[in-house]
């Protein structure tokens, strides 16, 4: 498990676009100066074509114009540059092609090089990182060759890193800085940069991910950590080792980790279900659904349709997803004002929500801890189901056998009264905001302010400006 110390997981994004151009003299850089040395390929960048196997592709080699030709590569296309991470096996790893193929898809005039450095990531993962300085400066070079000798502008290109091929982006667009071709620090103004982090648990002990924020845009897809369908949860780490072994563990977090390449070609798969993440401090606050803003660039498409919008400082966007793709689910946060005249622990509700187009799954909540008094509580609820305009909500009361008895047991000790039946809350308004419409809500009772609710019921509640609507109407009527 050693090796964990060291590995980094993400998908970084860089697009060269809005590069601004160094005035300086270009002749002094050192690639001008490196071309005369004796060249020795770090990579090979291999030309995918729809439907051919990545083994057959045609091979651009650096400063071999002919091979261009011979490749189709068309400079008026943009020019997407996919990077592999560190290989434990030498084998392609699968979601390369699957990435290209996703790519091809959405657009067919695109130029898209696999970068193979094979050779250089499949060594001791200490040395693979060391590797990964030469091949972002072999990028580099060709990104420069290619604008020298093809007229092809340096900002129509894109770099799609993962895992260590993050660090390879990294390296070349800092290349590409340095030789004036772009200016400032990667994460300044140089281009656009935005990067998916997934699988990092700090909690472990061991840094498997690269948490801090690096991009104009981090997306941390719930919450940066294990993801759902990979079937590890901190809490049994140790039972999930015990149980599948090693292996079993790598497994877990090789789809917990490749989640952003997965995320990333989910987006150009499912146009019509692009995820949308929220600007957030943390996941903490994300969970209580006080982050669904999208004003003022608060939030941001995650994936190939990003708004490239530069911002002073970095994002940390926040999102949740299904555990299949598609990975859209549709995020609300809620508020409840509920009253009690008794201390409350975890009382279990569900919501079922109705809307224009579809009624939702049950979907359970845990409101918090502990509910007491007169209150409000605001929670982030989410569906895979797309219910359109919301209309309607049904709210149950989960009686728990457990919280029955511990209510007979109290009972039975304090005499609470003649009135007294059991355990009850009162459920004020419930106000709705939907991040992926940003529309506002406000739920009522049917016919009062509020309603009474006890363990095993259900109440409805529907729009206030229907109910009113519908109470204006039957006054006038009657
Ligand atoms: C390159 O693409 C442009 C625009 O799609 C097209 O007009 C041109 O014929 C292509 N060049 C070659 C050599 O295929
Ligand atoms: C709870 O507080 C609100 C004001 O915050 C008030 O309007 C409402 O009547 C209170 N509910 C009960 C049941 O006391």
């Amino acid at each position: 498990m050693h090796m964990l110390n060291v590995l980094s997981f993400l998908l970084i994004t860089l697009c060269l676009c809005d590069g601004r151009r160094a005035k300086g003299n270009r002749a002094d850089n050192e690639f001008g100066l490196k071309i005369k040395k004796p060249y020795e390929p770090k990579a090979v960048f291999k030309m995918f074509t729809h439907g051919k196997n990545l083994k057959d592709a045609c091979n651009v080699e650096l400063f071999q114009a002919n091979t261009l030709q011979a490749c189709s590569f068309n400079s008026s296309h943009p020019l997407v540059i996919i990077i592999h991470g560190w290989s434990m096996d030498g084998i392609m790893e699968s979601w390369v092609p699957r990435l290209a193929t996703a790519l091809k898809s959405t657009q067919i005039d695109i130029n898209i090089l696999v970068t193979d450095w094979l050779a250089l990531a499949q060594q001791h993962y200490p040395i693979a990182v060391q590797n990964t300085r030469a091949v972002g400066q072999e990028i580099a070079r060709l990104l420069i060759w290619l604008e020298d000798f093809t007229k092809f502008p340096v900002s129509k290109a894109h770099l799609i890193g993962y895992s260590l091929g993050a660090h390879i982006a990294g390296f070349a667009g800092r290349n590409l800085a340095t030789s004036g071709r772009i200016l400032g620090r990667i994460t300044d103004d140089a281009g656009f940069v935005d990067a998916i982090h997934t699988f990092t648990m700090q909690h472990l002990g061991l840094s498997v991910g690269i948490q801090q924020p690096v991009g104009h845009y981090d997306f941390y897809p719930n919450g940066g950590s294990f993801q759902p369908g990979c079937h590890l949860h901190i809490n049994n780490l140790y039972a999930h080792l015990s149980q599948y072994g090693l292996m079993g563990f790598e497994q877990t977090m090789k789809c917990a980790h490749e989640r952003a390449v997965h995320l990333f070609i989910d987006s150009l798969l499912n146009r019509d279900k692009q995820i949308v993440a929220y600007k957030c401090r943390d996941n903490a606050a994300f969970n209580k659904g006080v982050c669904l803003d999208c004003r003022k660039n608060r939030c941001n498409t995650l994936g190939y349709d990003i708004k490239k919008v530069h911002t002073s400082t970095s994002k940390k966007l926040y999102f949740k997803t299904r555990s299949l793709m598609p990975y859209k689910i549709y995020h609300y946060q809620f508020r409840i004002q509920l009253f009690t005249q008794f201390k409350m622990i975890a009382p279990s509700f569900a919501i079922k929500l109705s809307g224009t187009l579809k009624e939702s799954e049950t979907l359970p909540i845990n409101l918090v801890k502990e509910v007491s008094g007169n209150k409000t509580y605001s929670f982030l609820m989410t569906t895979d189901t797309d219910v359109g305009d919301l209309l309607r909500m049904h709210v149950t009361w989960d009686a728990e056998p457990l919280w029955t008895n511990m209510w007979s047991k109290v009972k039975t000790i304090f005499p609470w009264g003649s009135n007294d039946d059991g355990p009850q809350l009162i459920i004020g308004g419930i106000q709705v905001k939907a991040g992926e419409t940003q529309q506002r809500t406000t739920f009522c009772a049917q016919t009062e302010d509020w309603v009474l609710i006890r363990p095993s019921e259900e109440r409805m509640f529907v729009r206030c400006d229907k109910r009113q609507e519908k109470q204006k109407r039957v006054n006038s009527s009657g």
